[in-house]
């Protein structure tokens, strides 16, 4: 087990750069399946979710290799299609290699993902997606079985919601399967577009990718490609909120404004300076309690990122006013609530789905559980404004999307330690 130690009252102040964006990359590795011979792929993070993607392809007989942010992917050698429950139930975004296993090879064993930090997860369509194309799908065992030995055909697909992983299995089975797809109410998320992106310089012909209608015409065959992973918008919101939450001054470098539209929209609302600069944002608060509160509700880009709503809960209890959280993709979002309690932010959560936030708090340090990654990062967010010693238990859950968390923070100025140990738990 390991935690983050963080001692709070230090406004953040200097210069923080962006890792690649985790969202991004674990898709370019899944489509690195698409063909056979080495993909290359830069400003890679070195995070635990990246590990365990790695692993899921190493296990179907892909050679990788990770250095000083650099990726590489040989995917001749792969001779089995079935991805364990060991390592699904580490990581969701395993379910990516079911569209490119179907496509190059015809079949595919991907154990079903099960219970989730985040609350009930379901993963039909995902299955209903490669159906529609005219791979034969079964759940059996616990396992998505897939098979398409006569290859796959082009269909026209609805989504009752736009999924990020789901659009992107389906693309990547699309790309390779004989005629048109068009996926209607297709996931808008800037990593959905830079995936479409990757794939069409590997050959694929994608096209209105960042719209809710994606036309796919399949192609013969796919070929490697070297690619540079966009910048973590998430990764850059966090420091962005930590920066207000403490009164800091800080240049994030790597924030892309359009990736970030509504946050900053909702920041510059609620009275934060922030300042675009070629290559980053500089966000700058004098004092926190001079801000004001907003209300925030989670949707699909370009609605407000569920990923970014527990900071988000965290920043409101240092600002004047109170602010409603409408969490409305993942029902578990709102958990953090309760440790953030804990510390004195009297939140109420009420219809399951919102929370009142009412601030300023001073909030004091004490021990809470990370619940889940975002949540996690939010935690340590609110030790760096309270006052005392903040412990944030069950860090491995920051560790699989933030890329040197702690090195960043204590760059800027934060007290912030990490400890992992056996002992812990
Ligand atoms: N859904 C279904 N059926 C499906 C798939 C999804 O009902 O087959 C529902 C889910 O239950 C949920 C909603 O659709 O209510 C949204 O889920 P989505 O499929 O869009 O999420 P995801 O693709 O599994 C990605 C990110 C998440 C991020 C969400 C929402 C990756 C690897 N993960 O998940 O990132 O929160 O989109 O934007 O891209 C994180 O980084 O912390 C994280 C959880």
């Amino acid at each position: 087990m390991s935690r983050f130690i963080v001692e709070g009252g230090n406004r953040l102040r200097g210069e923080v750069r962006v890792s690649g964006a985790k969202n991004a990359a674990l898709k370019l590795v899944a489509a690195a399946l698409l063909t056979s011979g080495r993909t290359v792929l830069h400003n890679v993070p070195d995070i635990k979710d990246i590990g365990t993607m790695r692993a899921v392809i190493e296990e179907m007989g892909a050679r990788t290799e990770h250095d000083s942010g650099t990726l590489t992917v040989e995917a001749e050698g792969v001779d089995s299609f079935v991805a364990p429950y060991e390592l699904v139930r580490q990581m969701r975004a395993s379910i990516l290699v079911l569209g490119p296993l179907v496509a190059r090879f015809g079949q595919a064993e991907v154990s079903a993902p099960g219970g989730c930090d985040l609350g009930f997860r379901k993963f039909d369509f995902h299955m209903n997606g490669l159906r529609a194309l005219g791979a034969e799908v079964e759940l059996d065992h616990g396992f998505i079985k897939a098979r398409a030995p006569r290859g796959l055909r082009g269909a026209d697909i609805y989504f009752d919601y736009p999924s990020v992983t789901a659009t992107e299995n389906v693309m990547m089975a699309a790309v390779l399967a004989r005629g048109r797809t068009v996926i209607e109410n297709a996931a808008r998320e800037p990593e959905v577009v830079e995936f479409a992106n990757f794939l069409n310089r590997m050959g694929a012909r994608i096209r209105n990718a960042g719209s809710s209608r994606v036309e796919i015409e399949g192609v013969e065959e796919l070929h490697p490609v070297e690619h540079t992973v966009m910048p973590d918008r998430i990764e850059a919101g966090t420091f962005i909120m930590a920066a207000a939450a403490t009164g800091g001054d800080v240049r994030v470098v790597g924030a892309v404004p359009r990736h970030l539209g509504l946050t900053l929209d909702k920041l510059r609302a609620m009275g934060v300076e922030l300042e675009e600069f070629a290559g980053g944002i500089r966000v700058r608060v004098d004092d926190p309690r001079e801000l004001a509160a907003v209300d925030v509700s989670t949707l699909p880009f370009p609605g407000y990122a569920t990923d970014l709503q527990p900071q988000m809960m965290v920043l409101l209890t240092q600002v004047s006013g109170a602010g409603v959280i409408t969490e409305n993709v993942f029902e578990n979002r709102l958990r953090v609530a309760e440790e953030l309690n804990r510390m004195g932010a009297g939140i109420d959560v009420f219809g399951g789905h919102r929370a009142i936030v009412r601030g300023p708090k001073r909030l004091s340090g004490t021990i809470v559980q990370a619940p889940d990654l975002r949540g996690g990062a939010a935690l340590v967010m609110a030790g760096l404004a309270a006052e005392g010693v903040t412990t944030v238990d069950r860090a491995t859950h920051i560790l699989r999307g933030y890329e040197r968390f702690e090195a960043k923070l204590s760059g800027l100025g934060a007290a912030i330690s990490y400890e992992s140990s056996a002992a812990l738990v």
